[in-house]
Protein backbone atom coordinates (compact mmCIF):
# COMPACT_ATOMS: atom_id res chain seq x y z
CA UNK A 1 0.00 0.00 0.00
CA UNK A 2 1.57 3.53 -0.64
CA UNK A 3 0.18 6.86 1.24
CA UNK A 4 -2.99 8.82 -0.60
CA UNK A 5 -0.52 11.70 -2.28
CA UNK A 6 -2.26 15.00 -1.19
CA UNK A 7 0.24 16.98 0.64
CA UNK A 8 3.16 18.59 -1.42
CA UNK A 9 5.99 17.26 0.76
CA UNK A 10 9.72 19.00 1.17
CA UNK A 11 12.59 16.84 0.99
CA UNK A 12 13.17 16.54 5.04
CA UNK A 13 12.75 13.81 7.22
CA UNK A 14 13.05 15.31 11.01
CA UNK A 15 14.22 12.66 13.72
CA UNK A 16 14.74 14.86 16.38
CA UNK A 17 13.31 18.03 18.29
CA UNK A 18 13.79 19.70 20.81
CA UNK A 19 12.52 23.60 22.35
CA UNK A 20 11.97 25.31 18.89
CA UNK A 21 15.12 23.22 17.37
CA UNK A 22 14.69 20.19 14.63
CA UNK A 23 17.27 18.07 13.55
CA UNK A 24 16.78 15.81 10.06
CA UNK A 25 18.39 12.30 9.30
CA UNK A 26 21.37 14.05 8.97
CA UNK A 27 22.01 15.37 12.01
CA UNK A 28 21.21 19.22 10.35
CA UNK A 29 19.69 21.18 12.92
CA UNK A 30 17.08 24.15 11.92
CA UNK A 31 15.34 26.31 13.67
CA UNK A 32 11.39 25.84 14.05
CA UNK A 33 9.52 29.50 13.65
CA UNK A 34 6.63 27.28 12.21
CA UNK A 35 5.76 24.80 15.11
CA UNK A 36 4.46 22.49 12.52
CA UNK A 37 1.46 24.39 11.60
CA UNK A 38 1.37 26.56 15.03
CA UNK A 39 1.13 23.09 16.76
CA UNK A 40 4.37 23.42 18.93
CA UNK A 41 3.64 25.83 21.75
CA UNK A 42 5.48 25.01 24.55
CA UNK A 43 8.24 23.61 22.87
CA UNK A 44 9.19 20.29 21.00
CA UNK A 45 9.84 17.21 23.27
CA UNK A 46 9.38 19.97 26.41
CA UNK A 47 10.68 17.60 29.34
CA UNK A 48 8.10 18.35 31.94
CA UNK A 49 5.29 17.46 29.09
CA UNK A 50 6.87 14.04 28.11
CA UNK A 51 7.27 12.86 31.60
CA UNK A 52 3.09 13.52 32.59
CA UNK A 53 2.35 11.60 29.43
CA UNK A 54 4.78 9.23 29.77
CA UNK A 55 3.55 8.86 33.51
CA UNK A 56 -0.22 8.83 32.46
CA UNK A 57 0.54 6.81 30.14
CA UNK A 58 1.99 3.77 32.85
CA UNK A 59 -1.36 4.47 34.57
CA UNK A 60 -4.21 4.40 31.74
CA UNK A 61 -4.07 5.74 28.99
CA UNK A 62 -7.92 6.03 27.55
CA UNK A 63 -11.66 4.38 28.59
CA UNK A 64 -14.06 5.64 27.00
CA UNK A 65 -16.90 9.02 28.06
CA UNK A 66 -18.85 6.19 29.75
CA UNK A 67 -16.79 6.32 33.11
CA UNK A 68 -15.35 9.69 35.70
CA UNK A 69 -12.45 11.29 34.32
CA UNK A 70 -11.29 13.57 36.67
CA UNK A 71 -8.14 14.52 34.25
CA UNK A 72 -11.23 16.03 32.88
CA UNK A 73 -12.66 18.14 35.16
CA UNK A 74 -8.93 19.25 36.33
CA UNK A 75 -8.40 20.45 32.85
CA UNK A 76 -11.57 22.06 32.56
CA UNK A 77 -11.04 24.00 35.40
CA UNK A 78 -7.10 24.98 34.39
CA UNK A 79 -8.22 26.12 31.36
CA UNK A 80 -11.17 28.17 32.75
CA UNK A 81 -8.31 30.22 35.13
CA UNK A 82 -5.58 30.25 32.16
CA UNK A 83 -8.03 31.19 29.72
CA UNK A 84 -10.06 34.01 32.07
CA UNK A 85 -13.40 32.53 31.61
CA UNK A 86 -14.07 30.41 34.74
CA UNK A 87 -17.92 30.30 34.33
CA UNK A 88 -17.48 28.63 30.89
CA UNK A 89 -18.00 25.24 30.13
CA UNK A 90 -15.67 22.39 28.25
CA UNK A 91 -16.68 19.74 25.08
CA UNK A 92 -13.17 18.25 24.26
CA UNK A 93 -12.59 16.78 21.20
CA UNK A 94 -9.84 15.43 18.77
CA UNK A 95 -9.37 18.25 16.52
CA UNK A 96 -9.70 21.68 14.96
CA UNK A 97 -12.68 21.04 12.69
CA UNK A 98 -14.28 18.88 15.25
CA UNK A 99 -14.42 21.54 17.59
CA UNK A 100 -15.67 23.90 14.54
CA UNK A 101 -18.43 21.00 13.70
CA UNK A 102 -19.37 20.72 17.19
CA UNK A 103 -19.48 24.41 18.09
CA UNK A 104 -21.67 25.38 14.82
CA UNK A 105 -23.83 22.22 15.83
CA UNK A 106 -24.17 23.66 19.37
CA UNK A 107 -25.25 26.86 17.96
CA UNK A 108 -27.71 25.62 16.40
CA UNK A 109 -29.29 23.33 18.86
CA UNK A 110 -29.49 26.27 20.76
CA UNK A 111 -31.62 28.74 18.56
CA UNK A 112 -32.49 26.34 16.36
CA UNK A 113 -31.70 28.12 13.16
CA UNK A 114 -29.71 27.04 10.28
CA UNK A 115 -27.82 30.24 8.62
CA UNK A 116 -24.35 30.71 9.55
CA UNK A 117 -21.94 34.07 8.42
CA UNK A 118 -18.68 33.20 7.82
CA UNK A 119 -16.20 35.96 6.24
CA UNK A 120 -13.68 36.17 3.25
CA UNK A 121 -10.54 34.10 3.42
CA UNK A 122 -12.09 32.21 6.34
CA UNK A 123 -10.56 28.70 7.16
CA UNK A 124 -12.28 26.66 9.64
CA UNK A 125 -11.47 22.82 8.80
CA UNK A 126 -11.87 20.27 5.99
CA UNK A 127 -15.16 19.00 7.94
CA UNK A 128 -18.95 19.10 6.76
CA UNK A 129 -19.71 22.63 8.10
CA UNK A 130 -16.10 23.67 8.69
CA UNK A 131 -15.30 23.14 5.70
CA UNK A 132 -18.53 24.71 4.22
CA UNK A 133 -17.49 27.74 6.48
CA UNK A 134 -14.46 27.81 4.77
CA UNK A 135 -13.60 30.72 2.01
CA UNK A 136 -12.08 28.19 -0.44
CA UNK A 137 -14.12 26.21 -2.98
CA UNK A 138 -11.25 24.27 -4.14
CA UNK A 139 -11.47 22.08 -1.11
CA UNK A 140 -15.32 22.01 -0.86
CA UNK A 141 -16.83 19.11 -2.23
CA UNK A 142 -19.98 18.85 -3.62
CA UNK A 143 -21.94 17.24 -1.04
CA UNK A 144 -20.20 19.76 1.35
CA UNK A 145 -22.19 22.81 -0.24
CA UNK A 146 -25.01 24.44 1.11
CA UNK A 147 -26.91 27.51 1.10
CA UNK A 148 -26.94 28.30 4.40
CA UNK A 149 -23.59 29.94 4.99
CA UNK A 150 -22.93 33.66 3.71
CA UNK A 151 -19.22 34.59 3.26
CA UNK A 152 -19.21 38.90 3.90
CA UNK A 153 -16.00 40.55 3.46
CA UNK A 154 -13.78 40.60 6.24
CA UNK A 155 -13.79 43.53 8.79
CA UNK A 156 -16.66 45.01 6.86
CA UNK A 157 -19.40 46.74 9.39
CA UNK A 158 -21.35 48.06 6.91
CA UNK A 159 -21.71 44.77 5.29
CA UNK A 160 -22.32 42.76 9.04
CA UNK A 161 -25.04 45.31 9.85
CA UNK A 162 -26.78 45.08 6.43
CA UNK A 163 -26.51 41.54 6.36
CA UNK A 164 -27.86 41.36 10.21
CA UNK A 165 -30.89 43.77 9.04
CA UNK A 166 -32.07 41.79 6.20
CA UNK A 167 -31.53 38.19 7.68
CA UNK A 168 -30.89 38.46 11.41
CA UNK A 169 -33.72 36.09 12.55
CA UNK A 170 -32.47 33.26 10.74
CA UNK A 171 -28.80 33.78 11.71
CA UNK A 172 -27.63 30.97 14.06
CA UNK A 173 -24.18 31.56 14.46
CA UNK A 174 -21.33 34.27 13.43
CA UNK A 175 -17.89 32.54 13.23
CA UNK A 176 -14.99 33.93 12.50
CA UNK A 177 -10.72 33.64 13.21
CA UNK A 178 -9.65 36.43 15.52
CA UNK A 179 -6.34 36.86 13.57
CA UNK A 180 -6.65 34.65 9.86
CA UNK A 181 -4.36 31.87 9.53
CA UNK A 182 -4.25 30.04 6.45
CA UNK A 183 -5.77 33.24 4.86
CA UNK A 184 -2.58 35.09 5.59
CA UNK A 185 -2.49 36.38 8.82
CA UNK A 186 -5.28 39.34 8.57
CA UNK A 187 -6.53 40.56 12.57
CA UNK A 188 -9.89 41.06 13.83
CA UNK A 189 -10.38 44.73 14.39
CA UNK A 190 -11.73 45.53 17.62
CA UNK A 191 -14.46 47.43 16.58
CA UNK A 192 -15.62 44.67 14.05
CA UNK A 193 -15.66 42.06 16.90
CA UNK A 194 -17.68 44.59 19.08
CA UNK A 195 -19.93 44.65 16.66
CA UNK A 196 -20.13 40.74 16.59
CA UNK A 197 -20.87 40.54 19.68
CA UNK A 198 -23.64 43.21 19.44
CA UNK A 199 -25.68 42.09 16.96
CA UNK A 200 -25.24 38.41 18.12
CA UNK A 201 -26.54 39.86 21.25
CA UNK A 202 -29.35 42.09 19.68
CA UNK A 203 -30.64 38.90 17.40
CA UNK A 204 -30.17 35.87 19.63
CA UNK A 205 -26.74 34.43 17.59
CA UNK A 206 -24.10 32.52 18.74
CA UNK A 207 -20.57 34.25 18.36
CA UNK A 208 -18.16 31.22 18.10
CA UNK A 209 -14.22 32.53 18.09
CA UNK A 210 -12.25 30.10 16.15
CA UNK A 211 -9.19 30.31 18.01
CA UNK A 212 -8.23 26.89 16.49
CA UNK A 213 -4.36 28.49 15.16
CA UNK A 214 -4.95 32.05 17.22
CA UNK A 215 -5.79 31.00 20.21
CA UNK A 216 -4.10 29.65 23.20
CA UNK A 217 -1.82 32.12 24.09
CA UNK A 218 0.12 32.69 20.70
CA UNK A 219 -1.22 36.04 20.24
CA UNK A 220 0.03 37.52 23.33
CA UNK A 221 -3.52 37.34 24.69
CA UNK A 222 -5.27 33.65 25.77
CA UNK A 223 -7.64 34.37 22.93
CA UNK A 224 -7.03 36.77 20.08
CA UNK A 225 -10.66 38.14 20.48
CA UNK A 226 -10.02 39.01 24.09
CA UNK A 227 -8.03 42.51 22.60
CA UNK A 228 -11.60 43.62 22.04
CA UNK A 229 -12.62 43.23 25.26
CA UNK A 230 -16.10 41.05 24.18
CA UNK A 231 -16.55 37.30 25.01
CA UNK A 232 -17.56 35.04 22.24
CA UNK A 233 -20.32 32.21 23.05
CA UNK A 234 -17.95 29.56 22.15
CA UNK A 235 -14.43 29.61 21.52
CA UNK A 236 -12.88 26.41 19.56
CA UNK A 237 -9.62 25.21 20.25
CA UNK A 238 -7.20 22.80 19.08
CA UNK A 239 -3.16 23.28 17.46
CA UNK A 240 -1.57 24.57 20.79
CA UNK A 241 -3.73 22.50 22.88
CA UNK A 242 -1.71 19.34 23.02
CA UNK A 243 1.74 20.45 21.71
CA UNK A 244 1.31 18.16 19.16
CA UNK A 245 -0.98 15.36 20.93
CA UNK A 246 -4.45 15.85 19.39
CA UNK A 247 -6.49 17.15 21.39
CA UNK A 248 -9.00 19.76 20.60
CA UNK A 249 -12.22 21.50 22.93
CA UNK A 250 -14.92 23.88 22.60
CA UNK A 251 -15.29 26.52 25.68
CA UNK A 252 -18.88 27.34 25.89
CA UNK A 253 -20.74 30.21 27.80
CA UNK A 254 -22.72 29.57 30.70
CA UNK A 255 -26.21 30.60 28.26
CA UNK A 256 -25.82 27.46 25.86
CA UNK A 257 -26.95 24.32 28.62
CA UNK A 258 -26.29 21.09 27.75
CA UNK A 259 -28.37 17.59 27.24
CA UNK A 260 -27.43 14.08 27.13
CA UNK A 261 -26.15 12.78 23.59
CA UNK A 262 -26.21 16.02 22.40
CA UNK A 263 -22.20 16.30 21.79
CA UNK A 264 -20.53 12.99 21.62
CA UNK A 265 -17.16 11.84 20.71
CA UNK A 266 -15.13 8.29 21.24
CA UNK A 267 -11.45 9.51 21.78
CA UNK A 268 -12.37 13.34 22.55
CA UNK A 269 -11.14 14.01 26.46
CA UNK A 270 -9.11 10.43 26.75
CA UNK A 271 -6.70 10.51 29.69
CA UNK A 272 -3.34 10.71 27.65
CA UNK A 273 -4.99 13.83 25.75
CA UNK A 274 -6.23 15.43 29.38
CA UNK A 275 -2.43 14.81 30.74
CA UNK A 276 -1.02 16.59 27.35
CA UNK A 277 -3.36 19.11 27.64
CA UNK A 278 -2.94 19.93 31.56
CA UNK A 279 0.82 20.00 31.04
CA UNK A 280 0.82 22.35 28.19
CA UNK A 281 -1.26 25.13 30.09
CA UNK A 282 0.83 24.05 33.38
CA UNK A 283 4.05 25.28 31.58
CA UNK A 284 2.11 28.65 29.71
CA UNK A 285 1.18 29.80 33.26
CA UNK A 286 4.80 28.76 35.06
CA UNK A 287 7.06 29.28 32.30
CA UNK A 288 5.17 33.18 32.20
CA UNK A 289 4.57 32.32 28.11
CA UNK A 290 1.49 34.43 26.91
CA UNK A 291 3.71 37.38 27.87
CA UNK A 292 6.40 36.02 26.27
CA UNK A 293 4.77 35.39 23.07
CA UNK A 294 3.97 39.43 23.27
CA UNK A 295 7.35 40.53 23.86
CA UNK A 296 9.33 38.42 21.34
CA UNK A 297 6.51 39.18 19.23
CA UNK A 298 6.09 43.06 19.75
CA UNK A 299 10.26 42.70 19.02
CA UNK A 300 9.49 41.12 15.82
CA UNK A 301 6.71 42.83 14.22
CA UNK A 302 9.21 46.34 15.65
CA UNK A 303 12.60 45.08 13.82
CA UNK A 304 10.54 43.84 10.73
CA UNK A 305 8.63 46.94 10.14
CA UNK A 306 12.02 48.56 9.61
CA UNK A 307 13.49 46.28 6.77
CA UNK A 308 13.74 47.04 3.01
CA UNK A 309 10.94 45.39 0.86
CA UNK A 310 8.72 43.78 2.62
CA UNK A 311 4.95 45.04 1.91
CA UNK A 312 3.13 44.38 5.24
CA UNK A 313 4.32 43.10 8.14
CA UNK A 314 0.53 41.50 10.04
CA UNK A 315 -0.17 39.79 13.34
CA UNK A 316 0.21 39.79 17.05
CA UNK A 317 2.41 37.96 19.60
CA UNK A 318 3.74 34.95 17.63
CA UNK A 319 1.26 34.70 14.93
CA UNK A 320 3.01 36.88 12.50
CA UNK A 321 3.01 37.42 8.75
CA UNK A 322 5.29 38.82 6.53
CA UNK A 323 3.80 40.17 3.22
CA UNK A 324 6.72 39.96 0.20
CA UNK A 325 6.32 41.33 -3.31
CA UNK A 326 6.52 38.51 -6.09
CA UNK A 327 9.86 38.77 -6.95
CA UNK A 328 10.90 37.53 -3.37
CA UNK A 329 8.70 34.60 -3.54
CA UNK A 330 11.88 32.27 -3.12
CA UNK A 331 12.66 34.02 0.67
CA UNK A 332 10.29 30.82 2.28
CA UNK A 333 12.73 28.43 0.22
CA UNK A 334 15.72 29.97 0.97
CA UNK A 335 15.44 30.57 4.80
CA UNK A 336 14.44 26.66 4.86
CA UNK A 337 17.15 25.38 2.30
CA UNK A 338 20.06 28.04 3.15
CA UNK A 339 19.57 29.46 6.68
CA UNK A 340 17.74 26.26 7.85
CA UNK A 341 15.21 27.97 9.13
CA UNK A 342 11.45 26.77 8.83
CA UNK A 343 8.37 29.10 7.87
CA UNK A 344 4.89 28.66 7.22
CA UNK A 345 3.05 30.68 4.20
CA UNK A 346 -0.07 31.90 3.03
CA UNK A 347 -1.19 33.05 -0.57
CA UNK A 348 0.24 35.43 -2.31
CA UNK A 349 4.01 35.38 -1.01
CA UNK A 350 3.18 35.94 2.74
CA UNK A 351 5.97 34.18 5.12
CA UNK A 352 3.88 32.71 8.14
CA UNK A 353 5.81 32.92 11.44
CA UNK A 354 3.98 30.74 13.69
CA UNK A 355 6.94 29.22 16.36
CA UNK A 356 6.77 27.65 19.87
CA UNK A 357 5.19 30.49 22.96
CA UNK A 358 8.60 30.00 24.29
CA UNK A 359 11.54 30.87 21.67
CA UNK A 360 13.70 33.74 23.09
CA UNK A 361 15.45 36.87 21.67
CA UNK A 362 18.36 34.56 19.96
CA UNK A 363 15.82 32.48 18.14
CA UNK A 364 14.39 36.19 17.11
CA UNK A 365 17.83 37.64 15.83
CA UNK A 366 18.72 34.40 13.86
CA UNK A 367 15.81 35.20 12.03
CA UNK A 368 16.05 38.94 11.35
CA UNK A 369 19.74 38.02 10.34
CA UNK A 370 18.67 35.53 7.86
CA UNK A 371 15.60 37.46 6.45
CA UNK A 372 17.89 40.62 6.37
CA UNK A 373 20.79 38.34 3.98
CA UNK A 374 17.80 37.51 1.94
CA UNK A 375 16.12 40.87 1.28
CA UNK A 376 19.61 42.25 0.04
C1 LIG B 1 -8.37 28.68 12.17
C2 LIG B 1 -8.43 27.20 11.93
N1 LIG B 1 -9.56 26.54 12.20
C3 LIG B 1 -9.66 25.22 12.03
C4 LIG B 1 -8.60 24.47 11.54
C5 LIG B 1 -8.74 23.00 11.34
O1 LIG B 1 -8.01 22.30 12.30
P1 LIG B 1 -7.66 20.75 12.08
O2 LIG B 1 -6.69 20.67 10.96
O3 LIG B 1 -7.09 20.33 13.42
O4 LIG B 1 -8.93 20.07 11.78
C6 LIG B 1 -7.41 25.12 11.24
C7 LIG B 1 -6.25 24.37 10.68
O5 LIG B 1 -5.32 24.90 10.12
C8 LIG B 1 -7.32 26.53 11.43
O6 LIG B 1 -6.20 27.20 11.13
Amino acid sequence: MKLFDVYPLNDITIEKALGAKVWDNNGQEYLDLYGGHAVISIGHTNPYYVKRIEDQLHKVGFYSNSIKIPLQVELAEKLGKVSGKEDYQLFLCNSGAEANENALKLASFYNGRKKIVAFSKSFHGRTSLAVATTDNPAIVAPVNATQNVSFLPFNDMQALEDHFKKEGEEISAVIIEGIQGVGGINVASNEFLQAIRRLCDQYNAVFIADSVQCGYGRSGKFYSQDFAGVNADVYSMAKGMGNGFPVAGISIAPKLHPKYGMLGTTFGGNHLACAAALAVLEVIEQDNLIQNAENIGNYLITELKKLPKIKEVRGRGLMIGIALPEELKDVKKNLLFKHKIFTGEAKPYVIRLLPTLNIGMKEADQFLTALKAELQ
